[in-house]
């Protein structure tokens, strides 16, 4: 498998077989890691990662990684550099690309990575977009195979604002990967028809159901991963809060809800998460609409069926994988 020039920007332009080597290369990073192995087999490679919104997993996984890796990584943020504001993104691809072997970026619309990709002419890295994901799934499905010991037919439900950037990956991911998928929302918040029907089409070749319905119980049953995520992502404005919280008040992710799935069911959360009133947010949310939780219940995110910090700390050795096989043709 040689994935070298490759970029990373969406699991769409990935076949399964290209997934599931990256799944592999991460777990023999992971172990060269938890075995205190140096790994610098990219010195003399630098990378740069561009942030648009804001991040502590993401942009330190890839920090982390790139350090393990022997490279140099450079951070710039909306506020510190010239994109979008005074240089154009074709600019400032082609800049990078002269100066970098890769470049990660994460903010707003999906056009903007792919523009990215386009000109920068040195593989490209979707830290996260509107629209999709795609490092925080190698993190969660690497987490999930060490936990069940494989993927192909388990059933994941994710719960929440169904059409958001994790969502829509889980939905291709799973597709990909061959594990049944339900996407348990409001109609309100479905995903869009066209990407249902896309990801249909790959799920009917690897023998699986995408599912989308806004009944709790169809949506759990059986379900072998109940996964969640924020109910306002990065970028949406205050004034959708109210409207928000009260379409996803009913599919809170409690107690109940996960002794309504499999007996083995598990729990994950991409994260940042709001499952207590211990940050700015959920203060404010727990002042204007008396909820001390909202994606998750305190007793879920801490319970033992809980793989959140596990699935973080993957997000690290997964994201070394990637930048490994787009930048070397070495075997491992
Ligand atoms: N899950 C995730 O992408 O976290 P950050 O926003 O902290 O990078
Ligand atoms: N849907 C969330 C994911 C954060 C990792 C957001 O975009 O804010």
């Amino acid at each position: 498998m040689n994935l070298k020039g490759r970029n990373f920007l969406k699991l769409l332009d990935y076949t399964t077989e290209e997934i599931k080597y990256l799944l592999y290369l991460s777990q023999r990073f992971k172990d060269l890691k938890k075995n205190n192995i140096p790994h610098k087999y990219l010195e003399g490679k630098n990378i740069a990662l561009l942030f648009e919104k804001t991040s502590t997993r993401t942009r330190c996984s890839f920090e982390v990684a790139a350090m393990d890796l022997g490279m140099g990584v450079t951070y710039l943020d909306a506020a510190s550099s010239q994109m979008g504001h005074k240089e154009s993104i074709e600019d400032t691809a082609k800049v990078l690309g002269r100066l970098y072997d890769g470049i990660e970026y994460r903010g707003y619309g999906q056009d903007i990575v792919e523009e990215l990709a386009k000109y920068s002419g040195v593989p490209t890295w979707n830290g996260l977009t509107n629209e999709f994901h795609p490092t925080q799934m190698l993190g969660d499905f690497l987490t999930i195979k060490e936990h069940f010991g494989y993927l192909k037919g388990l059933n994941l439900t994710f719960v929440g604002d169904g059409r958001n950037n994790v969502a829509n990956s889980l939905m291709v991911s799973c597709a990909k990967l061959g594990i049944n998928y339900t996407c348990l929302a409001p109609d309100k918040l479905h995903p869009s028809p066209d990407l249902i029907e896309t990801c249909r089409e790959i799920a009917k070749q690897n023998d699986v159901n995408i599912t989308i319905t806004n009944n709790i119980e169809e949506g759990v049953k059986n379900a072998n991963v109940i996964y969640t995520d924020v109910w306002f992502s990065m970028g949406e404005p205050e004034e959708i809060w109210e409207e928000r919280i009260n379409l996803l008040k009913p599919y809170q992710v409690n107690t109940e809800m996960m002794e309504m799935a499999n007996f083995n069911c598990i729990f994950l959360h991409c994260l940042p998460s709001f499952h207590d009133t211990n940050t700015k947010v959920g203060k404010k949310i727990y002042e204007k609409y008396g909820l001390s939780a909202m994606e998750v219940t305190d007793e879920v995110f801490n319970s033992e069926k809980s793989l959140v910090f596990e699935e973080a700390e993957n997000r690290m050795h997964t994201i070394k994988a990637i930048m490994y096989a787009t930048l070397s043709d070495k075997e491992l």
